[in-house]
């Protein structure tokens, strides 16, 4: 059974003075908590098991909001992150957790949104020997990952933050690893800006041929919610569609 780890650490410095005596995570897009975004991607994805990573001064506020999440089928587990040491931490964090189970690891401020999610989440979980990434056209891409395919959609090259981008294709943050990801996590070395890159991990992953990406395409709604701007934008984007389209985005308590 695949398991999903929810990565909500890190300093959330680009919200700064906001987050300087609260996670980023908890802020509000609209009419609910950031968290709760990512979080109802995992299970949309069928995933029940989940493991969130948070500072530890934060896991408290974390269990206090999210205290009904079983009765909505989701188990939930909590570890501390001390340091932002970067996305691919994860594994060593979550190594006891996965104990070698194939997993999904979301991004805590990722926001996703469009028609056939579910189907298309459900259709690659159902792979759980085979690793995938997720991209979309972006008009900033220096500030993402990058991905670069070839006519065929194969993976070209990975790059992360680059100044030249080689293509408009961001990797956005969710990724469906298989059973080895945390014996590969561990070759990790910290990158210049010291942390353990999600990108490294995903270019030896690209190495060995197993990873695939699915480009998300234009129809789709993807963006990080951890700038002052964005942050505004989600939650006027979730206001619009949920009016307009009689729907809910992003939680978990729906199913
Ligand atoms: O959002 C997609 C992008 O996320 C990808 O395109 C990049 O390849 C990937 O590196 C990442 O880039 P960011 O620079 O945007 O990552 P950021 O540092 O903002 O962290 C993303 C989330 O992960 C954020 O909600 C906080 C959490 N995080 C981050 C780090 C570095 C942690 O929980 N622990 C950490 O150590």
């Amino acid at each position: 059974m695949r398991k999903g780890i929810l990565m909500a650490g890190g300093n959330g410095s680009r919200l700064l003075p906001i987050t300087r005596s609260i996670s980023k995570h908890l802020l509000p897009v609209y009419d609910k908590p950031m968290i709760f975004y990512p979080l109802s991607v995992l299970q949309l994805a069928g995933i029940q098991d989940v493991l969130v990573i948070a500072k530890p001064e934060d896991i408290v506020m974390y269990q206090n909001l999210l205290f009904d999440a079983s009765s909505f089928g989701l188990n939930l587990s909590f570890a501390e992150q001390e340091k932002p040491r970067g996305i691919a931490d994860a594994f060593s964090i979550g190594q006891e957790f996965l104990s070698g189970d194939p997993c999904a690891l979301i991004l805590g401020d990722n926001l996703f949104f469009g028609k056939g999610f579910r189907h298309l989440l459900r259709e690659v979980n159902r792979e759980d020997g085979h690793n995938y990434i997720f991209s979309i056209p972006s008009s900033n891409p220096q500030e993402y990952g990058v991905v670069e395919l070839d006519p065929n959609g194969a993976i070209v090259s990975i790059e992360e933050k680059p100044a030249k981008p080689k293509s408009r294709e961001v990797i956005t943050g969710l990724y469906f690893f298989n059973s080895d990801v945390c014996e590969l996590a561990k070759s990790i070395k910290p990158s210049a800006r010291g942390e353990l890159e999600i990108t490294d991990l995903l270019l030896s992953y690209a190495g060995n041929k197993t990873l695939s990406c699915v480009q998300l395409g234009r129809g789709f709604l993807w963006m990080d919610m951890g700038s002052h701007a964005n942050l505004l934008e989600a939650g006027f984007i979730v206001k619009t569609f949920q009016e307009r389209l009689g729907v809910t985005i992003g939680d978990y308590r729906r199913g």
